[in-house]
């Protein structure tokens, strides 16, 4: 049986993961979900799983050495799964310390940990093991408005917030153990994710939260920024074939090849919210296109990403299966019948993140 060792699997990404994985395998994979519970791990998104006798929740921190350590000495750890990260970029440019914290120290502490676990006394590495670290197209930086201009794995790294600094630097933490040690390990480099369980500080949840409260739904700069939208399932998917097919130490970039402006996506979000809510629903007066406001822009905003998966689709036969407009109905439904889960992640500290974000803008 094949032992996971997904980190931070209580966020979005982790959670719709370590779902798509029981419903794929079920009884014939264990998984071991180490995560700290930030404000944007939530045990509520895995509570369908927590009473599998192959799934066990670890509350604890990737930089916290001696207690990851503990993990690899007490479980035979077959692959690592790193999701845990600080993943917002709005808070990175606010406090950029905690994400070289939890992205760059905590990605070397797990990178040593597997290390010391899986190397045999001649530096080689055991069968049947790899680290599966998972990046984001961010560190490439921002393309032109070039359709032909696309980020292949070769694209030199060019991140600008602090957020994607700390990721290329844990990146570059990975290759730099593939080089040196022969660690097996491979990089998925994807765009932007959007499906069920995303905190809504992210654009997507975040607009269709607003606009069921009749709040601003406030849009950086012109709004003609461009992201690669890819339905979380297919990441995971995505994912599930690196594991299992990625040749070693090969970078896989993952995307969508669906590009849309945020403006776009959030007249898309209206039109369908307008489209799923009763005719007697009362918020149903709320949405419209009254709440759209511009406010003042990211710092470093980058203007386009667009990923070119040519690689996995080549090597792996990986294409995402969900059309954008079936995905995000899908997300606008989750999100509606969910409302007890956002009410949930959207009190306490929430409420001061977001009154400083803003307010007064
Ligand atoms: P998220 O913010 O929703 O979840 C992060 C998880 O990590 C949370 O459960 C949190 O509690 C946990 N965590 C944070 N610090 C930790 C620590 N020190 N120790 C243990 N756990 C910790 O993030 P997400 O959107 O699910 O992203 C997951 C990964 O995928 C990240 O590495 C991110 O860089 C990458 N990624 C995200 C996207 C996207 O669109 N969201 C796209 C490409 C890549
Ligand atoms: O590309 C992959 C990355 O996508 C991941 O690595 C990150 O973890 C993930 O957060 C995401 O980063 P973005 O910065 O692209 O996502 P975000 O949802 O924050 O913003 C998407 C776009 O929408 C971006 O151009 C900024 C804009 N935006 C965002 C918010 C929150 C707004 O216009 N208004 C907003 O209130």
């Amino acid at each position: 049986m094949t032992t996971y060792l997904v980190t931070g699997g209580a966020g979005f990404i982790g959670s719709n993961f370590i779902h798509f994985m029981f419903g794929k395998y079920g009884d014939d994979i264990r998984i071991i979900n180490l995560d700290a519970l930030t404000y944007a791990g939530n045990p509520e998104n895995l509570k369908s799983v927590e009473g599998r006798s192959n799934y066990t929740f670890i509350h604890g921190d990737i930089t916290d050495r001696e207690s990851v350590s503990e993990i690899f000495k007490d479980n035979d750890i077959d692959i690592v799964v790193h999701f845990a990260a600080e993943s917002h970029v709005d808070r990175s440019i606010k406090n950029p310390e905690i994400f070289v914290r939890t992205n760059v120290l905590g990605t070397a502490v797990m990178l040593n940990c597997a290390k010391e676990a899986w190397e045999n006394e001649d530096g080689s590495f055991k069968a049947g093991k790899k680290f599966l670290h998972v990046s984001t197209d961010e560190v490439y930086g921002s393309l032109p408005d070039d359709p032909d201009a696309y980020f292949y794995e070769t694209t030199p790294y060019q991140p600008h917030s602090p957020y994607s600094a700390s990721k290329a630097s844990s990146d570059m933490l990975v290759k730099a153990y593939m080089d040196t040690y022969g660690f097996p390990a491979n990089i998925t480099n994807c765009s932007n994710n959007y499906g069920p369980y995303q905190f809504p500080e992210k654009l997507i949840p975040l607009m269709i939260h607003n606009a069921l409260q009749g709040k601003d739904l406030p849009v950086y700069g012109d709004g003609l920024n461009v992201r690669d939208w890819l339905y979380v399932e297919d990441h995971a998917k995505a994912i599930d074939l690196v594991i299992n097919e990625g040749r070693l130490f090969e970078t896989y970039n993952v995307g969508g090849h669906n590009e849309k402006k945020n403006i776009d996506i959030i007249h898309i979000i209206l039109d369908t919210l307008r489209e799923e809510l009763p005719i007697d629903d009362p918020r149903r007066n709320n949405v419209t296109e009254n709440l759209i406001t511009y406010v003042t822009d990211r710092k470093g905003h980058d203007r386009r990403y667009a990923i070119a998966p040519d690689k996995i689709h080549k090597d792996l036969g990986w294409l995402p299966d969900t059309k954008f407009e079936n995905g995000i109905r899908t997300t606008i439904k989750w999100y509606l019948e969910h409302e007890d889960w956002v009410e949930n992640v959207t009190s306490g500290e929430y409420l001061k993140y977001y009154s400083s974000m803003y307010d007064n803008r």
